[in-house]
């Protein structure tokens, strides 16, 4: 009595307490059908939303609350919902990587979503311990609806290779009993630690169990997700492996790991969706026309599929549900947000380092030039902080992968939270002594100029999805220079004005709010939210600073200093430029337990004092 009381004095929750109202913008509708999905994937911890940014300013809780009303309006007009998470839900925010272990906050709020099939990411691989965690908590939360059909885990009490969950699943829907036969993938990710095995996405199809559960005879959609971009070998070969036997039933595709909005047409009953990153987007999926066993359709006839990216905010979510204010917010939505409330506060997620005097882009600035992060990394906190007292005043040449970044920072405080948006990874330094300076620009040209050679030269590398920039430009390094433009121009997340097509009888584009302005598959309506476009720049693989007692003269001789993270590429390209050295015996620790991430925030402390 006294608790429910004291709920209802609460104040109404919605979205965490400091963030941004979100801005009023032209919407475009979603378009229900027989079956429904909503989707998220690449959330990377942002259960939270983004207290900087009123386009995605809703958390898990508002996500809870929208899915529980979709949930509703669909069945009471007999439809289904079904709720996707295709992984990559740790590494990148406060809440996930301030506490200790990791993840300690994140996986209780997570597991209050009614998800109904989930995913692991290549980030959950990584380590041991967060596979552990995986195997240990997220799995037997989700249990029933995680999939992993190409991952195995060896048992951390056993030491057998098991794996990590169910291969595959068979079940009907609630409403109409849809007979759906799901997969769960990652793509062909070889950067996991040894206590996991990923099979190939191409030997697993041609497995017994995927072989019968594809000539299931009781079936009426093939469903398909996974940590894969939709446009990719790996879904190019599940597709046509399924359609070499089954010729017409429809299979719906969900995907991720390249950070964008993106739809993939296989064929008339076959398409999928990617929803973004970072708890930007939900993506919704609706197909119309099933042929299901009690619901016969005319032969042949195809279904037929709408998509649309929400931006992760509560207008959009108002419009889309039909309800507003105080109707929207559930009971549980507003618990899960008071419990993410809680948890940033316990990880101290406010707390303030200093305050950053302008906004510093990754990719919506040239690069390099005074507002992009990477300029500020190579001329300011890499020259300001590398330095190891072993190597006295030896000259430094250091390398480091754009991807080591992960997002902007915007003016203002600087947070604990901010610190993880910005670099969650935990790899530190390490060096190579008396590397000719030529020979280090050379290893520098081979980073940015060609990195397919190295792929193409060592297969551990080959990894068609892993990159040394920011996982967004991956659509544009993983293509044939011939495609690479077009294939630049059908997948980045944010494009240039000369791109953006008109939005005929819409608001005036003054008006508009800057945003995703997505063109995929389908065209240019996706997007829920009718924005004005962002710019969008290339960044290359990885940038340098020389840091040396003295500026004017170039030193004959450096000490090649990178990010453990990249080592491989590093020695291979070292391979390339003739360089003698094996990296696997004469590297050595530069600046021990200093990460990278903690050189960022040491020399925030020291240089951004708040006014
Ligand atoms: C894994 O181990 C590291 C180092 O001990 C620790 O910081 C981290 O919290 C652990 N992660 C998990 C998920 O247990
Ligand atoms: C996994 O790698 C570690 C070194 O990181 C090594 O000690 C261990 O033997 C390897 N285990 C297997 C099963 O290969
Ligand atoms: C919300 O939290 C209150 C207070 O802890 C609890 O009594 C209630 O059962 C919770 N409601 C739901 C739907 O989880
Ligand atoms: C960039 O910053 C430097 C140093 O503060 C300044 O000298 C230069 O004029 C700036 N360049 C531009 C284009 O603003
Ligand atoms: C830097 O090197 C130049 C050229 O050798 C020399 O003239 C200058 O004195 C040096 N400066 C410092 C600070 O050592």
């Amino acid at each position: 009595m006294l608790l429910a009381l004291l709920w209802l004095l609460r104040p109404a929750l919605a979205a965490q307490p400091s963030a941004p109202e979100p801005i009023p913008a032209p919407l475009r509708s979603l378009e229900f059908g027989q079956l429904n999905f909503l989707h998220t994937t690449d959330a990377h911890g942002w259960l939270a939303g983004h207290l900087q940014e009123p386009s995605y300013s809703a958390d898990w809780g508002d996500y809870v609350s929208f899915a529980t009303h979709i949930r509703a309006k669909v069945e009471a007009q007999g439809q289904d919902l079904l709720v996707i998470d295709t992984g990559d839900r740790v590494e990148g925010n406060g809440l996930y990587d301030s506490s200790e272990p990791k993840g300690l906050y994140l996986s209780e709020i997570l597991r209050h979503q009614h998800i109904d099939l989930l995913t692991s990411g290549n980030h959950e691989l990584y380590k041991q311990n967060t596979s552990e965690a995986e195997f240990f908590t997220t799995v037997p939360n989700f249990r029933g609806k995680y999939l992993a059909s190409n991952i195995d885990i060896i048992h951390p009490t056993t030491k057998d290779l098991v794996p990590l969950a169910p291969r595959y699943k068979k079940f009907t829907t609630k409403q109409q009993g849809i007979r759906i036969v799901a997969f769960g993938f990652l793509f062909d990710f070889t950067g996991n630690y040894n206590n996991t095995v990923v099979q190939p996405v191409e030997d697993t199809i041609k497995e017994d169990w995927f072989q019968e559960a594809i000539r299931d005879k009781e079936v009426d959609l093939f469903l398909v997700i996974g940590h894969v971009p939709v446009h990719s070998p790996e879904y190019q070969a599940i597709f046509k492996e399924i359609r070499g036997l089954r010729w017409d039933i429809p299979i719906q595709f969900f995907g991720g790991h390249q950070h964008i909005r993106d739809y993939a047409q296989f064929d008339a009953k076959a398409v999928g969706l990617a929803s973004g990153r970072f708890m930007e987007t939900i993506g919704f999926m609706s197909i119309d026309g099933l042929t299901t066993d009690t619901q016969p359709n005319a032969m042949g006839s195809s279904p037929v599929f709408k998509r649309r990216y929400i931006d992760n905010n509560l207008f959009s979510y108002h419009h889309h549900s039909g309800l507003d204010g105080e109707s929207f917010l559930t009971e549980k939505g507003q618990n899960v947000s008071q419990l993410i409330a809680e948890s940033r506060t316990a990880l101290h997620l406010d707390q303030v380092y200093g305050c950053a005097p302008h906004t510093l882009w990754t990719s919506r600035v040239k690069y390099p030039s005074n507002d992009s992060i990477y300029t500020w990394l190579e001329t300011q906190v890499i020259p300001d902080s590398l330095k190891d007292e072993w190597r006295s005043e030896t000259p430094a040449l250091a390398i480091v992968n754009t991807g080591a970044i992960r997002f902007d920072i915007f003016q203002g405080p600087f947070t604990q939270d901010s610190t993880f948006i910005v670099s969650p990874f935990t790899s530190g330094f390490r060096y190579i002594k008396n590397v000719p300076y030529n020979k280090a620009q050379l290893i520098m040209d081979i980073l940015n100029k060609q990195p397919q050679v190295l792929r193409a030269s060592q297969h551990d590398m080959g990894s068609p999805h892993t990159t040394l920039a920011p996982p967004e430009q991956l659509a544009y390094v993983e293509d044939t220079v011939a495609d690479r433009d077009a294939a630049w121009d059908r997948r980045i997340p944010f494009r240039g004005g000369d791109f953006q097509a008109p939005l005929s009888g819409d608001a005036p584009s003054d008006k508009l709010v800057p945003g995703y302005t997505t063109k995929d598959d389908a065209g240019t309506d996706g997007d829920d939210t009718i924005h004005s476009p962002i710019s969008f720049y290339r960044v290359p693989n990885c940038i340098q600073a020389l840091v040396s007692a003295n500026a004017s003269v170039v030193p004959e001789t450096i000490d090649l200093v990178y990010i453990e993270f990249i080592e491989r590429y590093v020695a291979l390209a070292a391979k390339f430029a003739q360089l003698d050295v094996d990296f696997s015996k004469e590297s050595d620790v530069y600046m021990p337990s200093i990460t990278f991430t903690d050189l960022i925030l040491d020399w925030v402390k020291e240089h951004w004092k708040c006014e």
